[in-house]
């Protein structure tokens, strides 16, 4: 069989630390692939006015997986003034290269993990009797990736047309005496072929993965139409799963239940905001951006990459001191992905044991400020982290 080939899409910043870490662990684990060097950030917007240059879409498109470290944004009026003088005026207006990536494959099935390694400092502890208890937090969020408030449908000022038309809700009359200069209009639109893909992937991956439990976390109760069509469309393919049962939690009960019992949960199925809130709720419960990562997934294409992002201050340290994790788990994420479960576990194997011994800590987990003296206290560097978690492999 033809060797797999995998774009590797550093991106920048801590990106370009982070991503070659998650390859050494790849080729330790032995990973037998071919990896092509994708380039997508800051650079080539200055450059070339394109921070996700076509020939990048090309590769993503022949290859069909991608592995993503990092990239630098910046407010518009920045970004207008970095670009290449010989490029200015010419009408380019910056996008984030990953917003543009996941609409352009439709990377809709945001899947975002977050389990807790025993041993890691950072982990959910609650309070019982005179000590503590550390509960074991086992959530996988999937987030629909590409609709809701995030389709990016909205005006301050609405024409009047779309005011018109907005009209004829009964309920707009609350709003018939605001200026519509006073007013800014954001969209949430879902579809139900969405809903059903997303509800459909995480039904899928709580039955290949043992989960018992799938949770619609959305607002049925207020947002009658879009978060009651998710909840509909879970129902009725709730119904294929015998095995599997479906919960429904409301987007402010989860937060409170996430930190009072989230070893309750399994699986949850969110919309785009909802499930951009959650997901970094239950992140901040298993250790933050150190360890938190997603894989974005469509019909074709799927990438995966930490949560994190280019951490600028942290990119000329040298020895590097964040911590590589959150991009190793997306590697190991990708692995399990395209088959190769046994590979995957064995690389989470590897970091619950180093995390679990507790004698290499990264600055982040030992609660440092960040800075080139986190060595003298205690932590590793980068490169440190990732040469244990090749040890353990
Ligand atoms: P950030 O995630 O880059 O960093 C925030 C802070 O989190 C860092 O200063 C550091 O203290 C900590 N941190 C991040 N990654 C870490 C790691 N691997 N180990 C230890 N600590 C870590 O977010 P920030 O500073 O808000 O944004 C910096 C740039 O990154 C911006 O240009 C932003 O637009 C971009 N960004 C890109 C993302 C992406 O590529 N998907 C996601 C988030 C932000
Ligand atoms: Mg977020």
């Amino acid at each position: 069989m033809a060797k797999r080939t995998i774009v590797t899409m550093p991106g920048d910043g801590i990106g370009r630390i982070v991503l070659p870490e998650a390859l050494r662990v790849l080729r330790a684990v032995g990973f037998d692939a071919e990896f092509v060097h994708g380039d997508v950030g800051w650079e080539f917007w200055c450059n070339e006015g394109n921070a996700l240059p076509e020939r990048t879409i090309k590769l993503l498109e022949e290859h069909k997986i991608g592995l993503f470290g990092a990239i630098t944004s910046k407010p518009k009026d920045k970004a207008e003034a970095e670009l290449d003088p010989a490029l200015k005026g010419k009408g380019y207006v910056y996008y984030s290269p990953i917003v543009t990536m996941r609409q352009h494959f439709n990377l809709d099935i945001c899947i975002r993990p977050c389990r807790s390694f025993p041993g890691n400092p950072l982990n959910f502890i609650r309070r019982k009797g005179d000590g503590f208890e550390e509960p074991k937090v086992d959530v996988v969020i999937f987030r629909q990736n590409t609709e809701c408030l995030y389709a990016g449908v909205e005006w301050t000022n609405p024409p009047a047309e779309v005011r018109r038309a907005l009209e004829t809700h009964k309920k707009m009359k609350a709003f018939a005496h605001v200026p519509s200069e006073d007013m800014a209009i954001s969209l949430r639109i879902f579809t139900r072929p969405a809903c059903q893909r997303i509800i459909r992937a995480a039904f899928d991956y709580a039955r290949q993965h043992g989960y018992k439990s799938v949770t619609i976390c959305e607002k049925p109760n207020v947002v009658r139409e879009t978060s009651g069509m998710m909840e509909l469309e879970a129902k009725k393919i709730a119904a294929e799963y015998p095995d599997i049962q479906l919960w429904s939690v409301n987007i402010d009960a989860m937060m409170m239940w996430m930190t009072k019992n989230p070893e309750d949960y399994g699986v949850i199925v969110s919309g785009n905001m909802f499930g951009d809130i959650v997901s970094d709720g239950f992140a901040g419960l298993v250790g933050g951006l150190g360890f938190a990562y997603s894989a974005n997934i469509g019909p074709e294409v799927a990438v995966f990459e930490p949560t994190h992002g280019s951490a600028p201050k942290y990119e000329r340290l040298s020895p590097s001191i964040v911590n590589p994790i959150a991009m190793i788990m997306a590697a190991a994420m990708m692995l399990d992905y395209i088959g190769e479960k046994e590979k995957a576990d064995r690389i989470e194997r590897a970091v619950a044991k180093v995390v679990a011994e507790g004698k290499v800590r990264t600055y982040d987990m030992l609660r440092l400020p960040g800075g080139p003296d986190v060595f003298r206290h205690g932590a590793v560097s980068t490169q440190e982290m990732t040469d244990a978690i090749i040890a353990a492999l």
